[in-house]
């Protein structure tokens, strides 16, 4: 695969703007706030920014329960500032995406308030109505924790609506062509600001039809497919990247023939990175590997550890989601929905080399990796807090009042700073970490500048080798000139490396072992948690 796109060979970086700078001290980050930080994110070595939803909300759920697509929330600045972050985000050789949330609209809406009172609105029919609860009842719930159907009766509407997340988020009604434009609108009003395109959020669900379980439909497709010929006609440098949270076989249609999405997460790697290390065993990561579907020349997929969300295990089976939850989840607390409420960092106990080893295998596999903010400095998570606010806390910048986050009185802070504990803000910041070489950022950078050396290691062609030792995850990547081998040891104990009679010379390892490689050695032995990279001399 040539890289002629720019997603395709890229860091991206997932920022949620309440909980990363605010630059008034109201004690709530903003716009201004990201722009102000532009030269951090830069020197991460980021080339797009993800924005979490910025438009106005009740804050039901993150800002995913919008309740005017057309506007910044006011806490967070105004258009204004939006259009100044684009174009300084621009300035800094970096992308930025925004949240376009296809699926439904908060109950708040201006649409759903006119629509419940007013039934020949022409709102009305910009959401699903019925007068019984007992269509579709082949589609799951999601929030298993809070829902207890997808139907909610509507006093108002004396009718059921549909709502495939929480009851204040009323699903749009996709069979109607108003809604259907209305948020091809949508798009038009932010991309027109100069934006790179949008993460798509909850894509799978848009349709629904009786008796299927009302996911990945092809009338889905079918439109999703529209969303991209407006970027391919109107905006042709603009991405669109998938939430579809699916089995590989499920999740490889929203790419299409390189006609619907550009890029896809791919949720079912995720969880098998974890379990790979819990296991000291990487068969998961090959298996889910080998099942994945090749991908259009003009796709990527999305890579991740974590995000804003539960660490979600719903691409595992039963056995192993059981297994997740009792090895990453022993508190009651840690559980949300079919997934873990932690961070990065403190589901490796704070281990900065596992840490380390977990983006190393990312790094060297194919995709685009996206890294969570606060990810880069292994920031911790409060698991005391409601939903999934404890993975949402404010960015660490410093161990000065509320963590160099904002100058407000702490208890006006959006979310509270982490100020107990290992991963207190006065041992995890981003100003500590900054001078050390051995730090977590640092050895990050490192391994994002040599990713970018070496930038085939994007591409879609790889193969696993020393499959025999299941404890070391062996990853041959290639292009045209030069040959790299992955070597990541899942295992706590030292594990013997065979290179076999190759002429080679060590690229990078976990700089904080000690790594005996003499390059005429056809054996060498991996610490416990480290990895290396080697260049065969072919
Ligand atoms: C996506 C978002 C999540 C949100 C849900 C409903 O899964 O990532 O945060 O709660 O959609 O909008
Ligand atoms: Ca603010």
């Amino acid at each position: 695969m040539g890289f002629s796109k720019w997603y395709q060979n890229a860091i991206f970086y997932e920022i949620n703007t309440r909980t990363f700078y605010d630059s008034n001290n109201d004690g709530i980050g903003d716009l201004k706030g990201i722009t102000l930080k532009l030269d951090y994110i830069k020197s991460l070595g980021v080339d797009c920014i993800w924005l979490l939803p910025i438009y106005p909300s009740p804050l039901k759920d993150g800002g995913y329960d919008i309740s005017d697509f057309y506007d910044i929330h006011p806490d967070l600045g105004t258009i204004d500032d939006f259009k100044k972050l684009v174009d300084e985000t621009h300035k800094h050789g970096m992308h930025i995406i925004a949240d376009l949330v296809v699926n439904h609209t908060s109950d708040q809406c201006e649409w759903f308030l006119e629509a419940q009172t007013d039934k020949i609105s022409p709102y009305h029919d910009y959401y699903v109505w019925s007068e019984t609860d007992q269509k579709y009842q082949d589609a799951r719930i999601i929030f298993v924790d809070t829902e207890k159907s997808n139907w909610s009766w509507n006093e108002k509407a004396g009718k059921y609506y549909w709502h495939r997340f929480y009851t204040c988020q009323p699903d749009l009604n996709y069979d109607n062509p108003a809604v259907q434009e209305e948020m091809k609108n949508i798009m038009r009003f932010w991309l027109d600001m100069g934006i790179d395109g949008f993460r798509a959020d909850a894509v799978p669900y848009l349709y629904q039809r009786e008796g299927t379980n009302c996911e990945n439909l092809p009338e889905t497709h079918a439109y999703l497919k529209e969303l991209r010929q407006l970027i391919d006609q109107e905006y042709p440098e603009c991405i669109l990247l998938a939430e579809a949270n699916q089995w590989p076989h499920d999740l490889r249609p929203y790419l299409g023939d390189g006609d619907e999405f550009h890029m896809a997460f791919h949720f079912p790697l995720m969880p098998r990175i974890y379990m790979s290390v819990a296991l000291g065993d990487g068969t998961s990561i090959m298996e889910i590997m080998e099942k994945t579907p090749a991908i259009p020349e003009n796709c990527q997929w999305c890579t991740f550890l974590r995000n804003h969300d539960e660490l979600t295990l719903e691409m595992v089976t039963d056995a192993e989601r059981k297994f997740m939850w009792e090895k990453y989840a022993p508190d009651d607390r840690m559980r949300l929905n079919l997934g873990i409420r932690r961070r990065l960092a403190p589901l490796m106990d704070g281990n900065i080399n596992k840490i380390e080893l977990l983006y190393a295998i990312l790094f060297s596999l194919p995709g685009t990796p996206i890294i969570y903010y606060g990810d880069e400095i292994g920031m911790g998570d409060n698991i005391w807090l409601n939903d999934r606010d404890g993975v949402r806390t404010p960015m660490q910048w410093s161990d000065d009042i509320n963590a160099g986050f904002s100058a407000a009185d702490s208890n006006r802070l959006f979310l509270p700073v982490i100020d107990k504990g290992d991963f207190s803000f006065h041992h995890i910041n981003v100003a500590s970490q900054a001078d050390k070489q051995d730090s977590l950022i640092n050895r990050l950078k490192q391994l994002i500048k040599i990713r970018k050396e070496f930038n085939f290691l994007s591409s879609q062609s790889y193969e696993f080798i020393n499959r025999e030792n299941v404890g070391v995850l062996s990853i041959l990547r290639w292009n045209e000139t030069h040959s790299l081998l992955c070597f990541h040891n899942l295992t706590a104990k030292a594990q013997e490396v065979n290179i076999g009679e190759e002429d080679y010379v060590l690229i990078h390892s976990s700089p904080g072992m000690k790594l005996n490689i003499n390059p005429l050695d056809e054996l060498f032995s991996l610490p416990a948690y480290a990895y290396a990279w080697i260049k065969l001399r072919r």
